[in-house]
């Protein structure tokens, strides 16, 4: 695996990766990894020839009180995880490369970043879409893979690829989940023994609405007793809970397919997000 941190010395890297018609898939990443991304990878590989994975702390998706410098940074343990699962190439630029001195240009996709965690993150998905557009410019791949666990993030990133026409198939993992059913997430390295604990009442209260959901629940009191039951668990605050169409991310008071549970709740200082499936196929 080429670790590269020059865009140039990429393009070429790229370039020889794909001779032949040889396919390319990209894993964006911020490192900290886990077997939720090393998924992502695992898929990359099995829908195109090889794989770039990119390691990049992205500022300008972090708000001014967020946890950009304490995000955990361990780039040689990431390295070994993505070796081993035969990455080709690891992008791991700097800040500087990525966002020379001057740099003035923003991607906002307006309609799906507004609501949800762009409510409650203002900014972070502009930042989001901006590196996403810049990842897929320097790496240039044939496909793309994200998780299914940053639900809107996966819905901004389809809808900007489709709006300013990149040449990229975006493809959604399932989320991977801890045996308790919690979201694997880098931010879980946040949680005291006692919070990881209680954070299962999380995944499980979203699993109970989805199921009430579909089976013709009342989707007000469905969402209202998981908000309950996560509470009880030990949650301290939600910043969200709803259903939403899986694509556009419209809320919806009743539910109709495609359809996804979205939720964000706070447990101590860390902010945790998950969505559900209503259906089985979405
Ligand atoms: O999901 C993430 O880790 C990040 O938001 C991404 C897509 C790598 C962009 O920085």
């Amino acid at each position: 695996m080429q670790i590269i941190r020059d865009i140039e010395t990429l393009r070429e890297a790229v370039v020889a990766l794909k001779q032949g018609g040889k396919s390319v898939a990209l894993v964006p990443t911020m490192g900290a990894l886990h077997d939720g991304h090393l998924s992502l990878v695992r898929m990359g590989r099995e829908a195109a020839d090889h794989v770039v994975a990119s390691i990049f702390v992205n500022p300008t998706q972090f708000g001014p009180n967020e946890d950009f410098a304490a995000y955990p940074r361990d780039e040689a343990r990431d390295a070994a995880l993505l070796r081993g699962e035969g990455t080709a190439i690891l992008w791991a630029p700097d800040v500087a490369t990525v966002y020379p001195e001057g740099h003035s240009s923003h991607i906002e996709v307006a309609e799906l970043g507004a609501d949800y965690c762009g409510a409650a993150r203002p900014g972070h998905f502009d930042g989001v879409a901006t590196i996403v557009a810049k990842l897929f410019n320097q790496v240039q791949p044939d496909v793309a893979v994200f998780g299914e666990k940053d639900w809107q993030q996966l819905a901004i990133i389809r809808r900007m690829a489709r709006d300013l026409d990149f040449p990229v198939e975006i493809l959604g993992a399932p989320i991977a989940r801890d045996h308790d059913g919690l979201a694997l997430s880098s931010r879980n390295a946040y949680l005291s023994a006692e919070e990881r604990k209680a954070a299962a009442a999380f995944p499980a209260a979203l699993q109970q609405a989805a199921a009430a959901i579909a089976g013709g629940a009342d989707v007000g009191k469905a969402l209202a007793d998981a908000e309950a039951a996560i509470l009880a668990g030990g949650f301290d605050s939600i910043d969200y809970i709803a259903l939403a169409d899986a694509e556009s991310l419209e809320r919806l008071q009743q539910y109709r397919p495609p359809a996804r549970l979205l939720a964000a709740a706070r447990i101590g200082k860390t902010r945790l997000i998950d969505n559900h499936a209503v259906n089985a196929s979405y």
